[in-house]
């Protein structure tokens, strides 16, 4: 009897658990509970720095005295510079700008509340002390140092979560795949020899070496994944960390805890799942000293807008030099989103997707980064976001006289305030059929402005408008 009822008993717990990181039902499930504590960080952060930085800073953008088309980490393969030949960019790179605490202040100074770094990208280049491969910072160039050790120690001084980015299938030096193909006899070399070799040990190192840190586990491009070797990785992160947080990029089945949309904001989020939208801010990830194509610091503002209010993270990237120094139009952006944030943070941090669905950016189609279509937002005059008991209006086109008109809600508003200008009285004019406010005249911030409006109640009822 007893017997009978502590297999209910199981039974009943074992259904409530979910699909964990691996997606599938294994011992290493988790309740919704766990996993809600395990993303809280992640979820109420919002906005975090990608950056790219590797050996392809030396060469930025440029073989053989010509420019070479693509983006700039991707520079081996797309010239199809051989092995032996891209190894001699080591013996150049030597980052002595490299000032780890400036780096994490300017993130932190933008309003980014975490950190994601490649700790090896598809060159095979890793950017921290290894012993899998000689093909690294500390032995094969002349700085020596494991820059990475210095950013953990900086994020830990400036409260920034630090995650690393590691390039698991593809590694065009040790002997991994190529998504584009290999173009060099000195590559081949068996797949399951370089995951045993080099993927396992190194995912071992960076989730060891690092103190707290990684917080994030960020793999990329599964090409040649099969469900074996992904299993083998997983497995480590398991063992070593299993409070991290992974992408959905690793391959082999396995789901991760978070989508990621690159170059693009999808029009509708990911309902029920985590997700996080990883932007340039010019044409390329790593550095290219020709790419001049920046995105304007308003167009960034407007996107962190955009992706909170699908309920979105913002991973945008800076790609810094080989001297280790963030190109100036980088810090020039970061700095007008850090200004903006300033004012308006309580609009983007620990809030969720907007209540009134798909009438705020309505899909269109376009063109993502690499020119395959998407459904992207198409530009509306404002965004939205919501936290218990309040809503966040974020106004990227003023209303003519500020007389704004709203979507009718069910939940009786008790204030509206700018975030801009506190002290500036809005009258809100609100009943069964309408919700009005009538704004200063002119926005207070040409970009975004937002006015907070306080709730009765702590959830938002609306009342649904086609
Ligand atoms: C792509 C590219 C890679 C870049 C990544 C960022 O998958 O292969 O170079 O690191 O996107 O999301």
């Amino acid at each position: 009897m007893f017997l009978l009822a502590s297999m209910i008993a199981t039974l009943c717990v074992c259904s409530q658990r979910v699909a964990a990181m691996d997606g599938t039902n294994s011992p290493t499930a988790e309740t919704p509970a766990e996993r809600d504590a395990r993303m809280v960080w992640w979820r109420e952060a919002k906005f975090g720095m990608f950056i790219h930085w590797g050996v392809y800073s030396v060469p930025a953008g440029f073989y053989a005295g010509k420019p070479v088309g693509g983006i700039g980490e991707w520079i081996m393969s797309d010239a199809k510079i051989p092995k032996a030949e891209y190894r001699q960019f080591a013996s150049k790179f030597n980052p002595l700008k490299f000032d780890a605490d400036a780096w994490v202040k300017t993130a932190s100074a933008a309003g980014m509340k975490y950190i994601v770094i490649t700790s090896k990208h598809h060159d095979g280049f890793a950017m921290f002390n290894t012993q899998a491969s000689p093909w690294n910072i500390v032995q094969a160039t002349p700085y020596g140092k494991d820059p990475l050790k210095a950013l953990a120690k900086a994020c830990r001084k400036y409260g920034v979560k630090l995650g690393f980015y590691y390039s698991q299938a593809q590694d065009w030096n040790n002997g991994g795949s190529a998504c584009a193909g290999k173009w060099d006899k000195a590559q081949e070399h068996s797949m399951d020899d370089y995951i045993d070799q080099v993927a396992v040990p190194q995912v071992k190192e960076i989730l060891s070496n690092y103190g707290e840190f990684p917080a994030v586990l960020w793999w990329d491009t599964p090409c040649d994944m099969n469900r074996q070797r992904a299993q083998k990785l997983y497995a480590v992160v398991k063992q070593i960390r299993p409070g991290i947080i992974m992408n959905n990029r690793l391959g082999g089945g396995f789901k991760g805890d978070t989508e990621t949309p690159e170059q693009t904001v999808p029009p509708r989020g990911f309902p029920g799942r985590d997700w996080e939208s990883c932007m340039t801010m010019n044409d390329t990830w790593g550095y290219k000293s020709n790419d001049n194509n920046w995105k304007s610091a308003a167009t960034i503002i407007r996107n962190l807008c955009d992706i909170a209010s699908k309920g979105g993270n913002y991973l945008l990237n800076v790609g810094p030099t080989s001297e280790g120094l963030m190109p100036q139009p980088s810090l020039d952006r970061l700095a007008a989103v850090g200004r903006w944030m300033q004012v308006n943070h309580e609009a983007i941090y620990g809030t969720t997707a907007t209540p009134f669905g798909d009438e705020l950016g309505a899909a269109v189609k376009a063109k993502d980064g690499y020119g395959n279509d998407t459904l992207v937002s198409s530009a509306s005059d404002w965004r939205c976001t919501v936290k218990p008991g309040e809503i966040y209006l974020i106004i990227f086109n003023w209303p003519a006289g500020g007389k704004c008109a709203l979507p009718v809600l069910k939940t009786k508003v008790l204030k509206a305030t700018l975030l801009a200008e506190p002290d500036a009285a809005i009258t809100v004019a609100q009943s069964v059929s309408s919700l009005t406010l009538a704004l200063p005249a002119q926005a207070p911030d040409a970009v975004a402005s937002v006015v907070r409006l306080d709730l009765a109640d702590q959830i938002v009822k609306i009342q649904k408008i086609k």
